[in-house]
């Protein structure tokens, strides 16, 4: 079931929203080489506590049997997304490191992700990254009450396709709100037209992961680090936005 939020339920998230984006870009500028990934995450959990807000990601799967132990998922190079912070993982410059963040305000849940480099990096992964945002703007542009979700999907492939780098396709976006992963799901590939029909009030999050090399994955045995299967850089971006009846609204901004 996909649900349409009320006012109030927006509002909420909209509140939440603000806060994570704001304790993210503290997290984004605290990467520099020889921090460790799991000091950005104590700093993601002080700054989110601050503000009233808790992670939402802690805990996340216990019902299958792994939950996620901490609140920000630290992607260094090849690894895609979904990699636990550590206190023994010190970042090097050179690399590129994706920092994904969800929170709890009042009843309500947001989700947002950015990658950044860790000091100076070579062109190529300056221009995935690049890519790799860019392509979340092109599937923002499609949405909007009456469009498809395949509308938003075909626009990020398009583009990353255009512009050299593949698309992840075993993993997607998805709804977002009242829990973390709602229907429907909003996948970074396919086709114009089709899938379901976007109505106002809906609220998903969009998030293009994009690969240098093949799209293909897999899982490390930690049972959650997604790396690209052939270890080249990979990206990614994400927003949770509502849709409206002209177009979208941001919500982790
Ligand atoms: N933003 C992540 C996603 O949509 C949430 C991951 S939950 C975690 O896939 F537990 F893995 F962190
Ligand atoms: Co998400």
């Amino acid at each position: 079931m996909i649900l349409i939020k009320t006012k109030a339920e927006i509002e909420k998230m909209r509140a939440g929203g603000r806060i994570l984006a704001a304790v993210l870009e503290k997290v984004a500028v605290a990467v520099k080489p020889g921090v460790s990934t799991g000091e950005l995450n104590n700093l993601a959990e002080t700054l989110l506590k601050q503000q009233g807000a808790t992670p939402s990601f802690l805990g996340y799967g216990r019902e299958r049997g792994t939950p996620y132990p901490a609140s920000l998922c630290t992607s260094v190079n090849e690894a895609v997304v979904h990699a636990i912070p550590s206190a023994d993982h010190i970042l090097q410059e050179g690399e590129i490191i994706g920092l994904d963040i969800g929170c709890w305000y009042e009843g309500l849940c947001t989700d947002m992700a950015v990658t950044v480099p860790v000091g100076k990096v070579s062109a190529k992964a300056l221009k995935l990254i690049k890519i790799t945002k860019l392509s979340l703007a092109e599937g923002l542009r499609q949405v909007r009450a009456g469009t498809y979700i395949g509308d938003i999907g075909s626009a990020v492939q398009n583009f990353v396709e255009a512009n050299g780098f593949s698309v992840v396709r075993q993993l997607t976006g998805h709804g977002v709100g009242k829990a973390v992963h709602e229907e429907p799901a909003v996948p970074n590939f396919g086709k114009k037209n089709t899938g379901i029909k976007l109505e106002a009030g809906m609220t998903i999050a969009i998030e293009p992961m994009v690969n240098e090399g093949s799209y293909k994955i897999k899982v490390l045995t930690d049972g959650w680090t997604v790396v690209t299967a052939d270890k080249s850089l990979s990206a990614h971006f994400e927003h949770t936005v509502l849709v409206t009846d002209n177009g979208y609204e941001i919500l982790t901004q």
